[in-house]
């Protein structure tokens, strides 16, 4: 594959998930503001916790994005709303899991186009790898927090 089409889907690829950073940090931040009652304190500092998380990773992306050559998206993939703690917790851990999903796909991606990205494959390969392991601990923190809510 030609060199400038595979850094095309790349960046492609990168956008999308820069898309969902987006949408990740913004709907932490708003759930963060609906958690009340008596035991929502430490849940709410962990929902600001992850947003900072979403933050570095748009920050990842866009640098990512860059060193292709390609222009960082200002968009946003679609927010899930919710009413309750319970509601909160389960609509990121599903979001968290679609995000790994997805990253996971790009990486196999990364992978399989390496012989075309001689100069910018391992950083690919490294930051997208450190994404997934940040999502995968959100996921397990999500996880906790929602037993303790049964
Ligand atoms: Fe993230
Ligand atoms: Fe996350």
């Amino acid at each position: 594959m030609e060199r400038t089409k595979v850094k095309e889907e790349i960046i492609k690829l990168l956008n999308q998930a820069l898309q969902l950073e987006h949408a990740a940090r913004i709907q932490y931040l708003a759930h963060a503001e609906l958690v009340s009652g008596l035991n929502a304190e430490p849940i709410i500092e962990r929902l600001k916790e992850i947003a900072e998380d979403e933050k570095k990773h748009e920050d990842i992306f866009r640098k990512l994005i860059s060193m292709l050559d390609g222009e960082p998206t200002m968009s946003m993939a679609e927010t899930h709303s919710a009413k309750n703690i319970q509601e909160i917790l389960e609509v990121n851990l599903k979001d968290e899991k679609h995000a790994v999903d997805v990253y996971t796909g790009i990486l196999k991606r990364i992978n399989e186009l390496k012989d075309s990205l001689p100069y910018e494959h391992l950083t690919l390969e490294h930051d997208v790898r450190h994404v997934i392991m940040d999502e995968q601990e959100h996921i397990s923190e999500l996880k906790i927090l929602l037993s303790r809510t049964d």
